[in-house]
């Protein structure tokens, strides 16, 4: 028999890992995509040039606090699903301006989860049967851990620290209550540090990468011990869709690499990978662009996800090791002048590209 198609939307699919979301569910062949995002700085259509045109891909222009333009999404592209990833997300503009991470995380997932609300209520048996409301969030809500020992759990107590990490996590409990108290079925995923092609150049890993090729300074916070859990952003889109289709209503799923670093050996790789790739014309290595710089406050000191569950539930593992995924990166960053250059020279300020704060 014909599987039948699913139309799911995604919310946030101009972004980074959103857009590698809506590439991998076109190109997996089971679903009609429909990509709502509000294009903010972080939104970028040309991170969807592979799949612009095709028949099971369509874009609408919104933002998810009007909840009035996404029910008439939701009814209009008869939506069976939805992948909420729109967010606020980087850590250090939650510190510079916390409230459009309260507007955009916290009461747009509220204004998205009551629309939502609306249209499951309406779909027929079958339909509501088959809905999810699948909410992208982050190992950043379980908050800082030692350096030495422990790792996050989906029973982790929620204890974030930043502007960003409270906004996702008041998201998370909100979910959870729609739930709880009007039956939706939602399901959760908590996920590690992603990178990869098409990510943001403020992130630690694109903005070192380009940096180098641009010889600049590479900012490493304090003294670049504190360690992430990496995890390839391709890994994690199909770790979503692993989600979205077999992970049990109202559970939730950590989702990571069993990667962890400092992030000085973050930067350390990507300067060696680019010494053999690019070397620079003075013959030196791109280790002398290394400028440590003014911590982050409240700077949470490790994450590292167990994803037991995820692995044992839903089939999913990594394809990517770090090394070869940041080598991919790399590659794709050396090749793709392109997609980022316009980026850094029309759309963003200085302060984000270590320019500022060195020691
Ligand atoms: P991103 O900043 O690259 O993309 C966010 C997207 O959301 C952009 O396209 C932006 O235009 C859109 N958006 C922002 N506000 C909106 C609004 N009000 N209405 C509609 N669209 C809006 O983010 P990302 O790194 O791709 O992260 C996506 C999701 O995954 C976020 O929810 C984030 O919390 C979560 N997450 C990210 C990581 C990571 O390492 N990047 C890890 C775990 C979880
Ligand atoms: O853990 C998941 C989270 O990972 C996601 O929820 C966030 O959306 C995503 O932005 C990311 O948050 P981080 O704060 O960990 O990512 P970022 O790339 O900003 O920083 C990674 C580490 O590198 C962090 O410890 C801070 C440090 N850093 C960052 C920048 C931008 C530097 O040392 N120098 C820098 O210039």
């Amino acid at each position: 028999m014909k599987q039948e198609v699913q139309t799911v939307l995604v919310t946030g699919g101009a972004g980074f890992i959103g857009s590698a979301v809506c590439r991998h569910l076109v190109a997996g062949g089971g679903y009609r995509v429909v990509n709502l995002d509000k294009l903010t700085y972080a939104g970028n259509l040309a991170s969807l040039r592979d799949i612009e045109g095709h028949p099971n891909y369509a874009f609408h222009r919104a933002d998810i606090c009007d909840a009035g333009a996404i029910r008439q999404i939701l009814a209009t592209e008869k939506v069976d699903r939805i992948m909420h990833l729109a967010a606020e997300s980087h850590v250090d503009r939650s510190i510079d301006g916390p409230m459009e991470f309260v507007s955009t995380n916290v009461v747009g997932t509220v204004s998205l989860l009551s629309a939502a609300l609306d249209h499951w209520r309406g779909l027929d048996a079958a339909r509501q049967q088959n809905f999810r409301f699948h909410h992208v969030s982050t190992d950043e809500v379980f908050g800082d851990l030692p350096f030495d020992s422990g790792v996050f759990s989906e029973e982790s107590p929620y204890r974030p620290s930043s502007p960003y990490s409270a906004s996702k996590a008041a998201s998370d409990h909100f979910v959870r209550a729609w739930h709880e108290t009007y039956g939706l079925p939602v399901v959760l995923s908590n996920c590690s540090n992603n990178y990869g092609p098409y990510h943001f150049p403020e992130k630690l890993i694109p903005l070192v990468i380009a940096n180098a090729l641009d010889e600049r300074p590479l900012p490493v916070y304090g003294k670049g011990a504190n360690v992430r859990d990496w995890l390839y952003v391709e890994d994690h889109a199909r770790a979503l869709e692993a989600v979205m289709t077999k992970g049990q209503v109202g559970e939730s799923y950590n989702i990571g690499g069993r990667a962890e670093r400092t992030n000085l050996e973050v930067v350390e790789t990507i300067c060696a990978l680019l010494d053999a790739r690019r070397p620079r014309s003075n013959g030196k290595s791109h280790l002398d662009l290394i400028a440590f710089v003014a911590d982050r406050p409240g700077h949470d000191r490790r994450y590292a996800i167990d994803p037991t569950k995820s692995e044992r539930e839903l089939g999913w593992r990594p394809q990517e090791t770090f090394e070869s995924g940041l080598a991919h990166t790399v590659d794709w960053y050396l090749e793709n002048g392109w997609w980022w250059r316009p980026i850094r020279e029309q759309r963003f300020d200085g302060a984000r590209q270590g320019l500022v704060g060195a020691q």
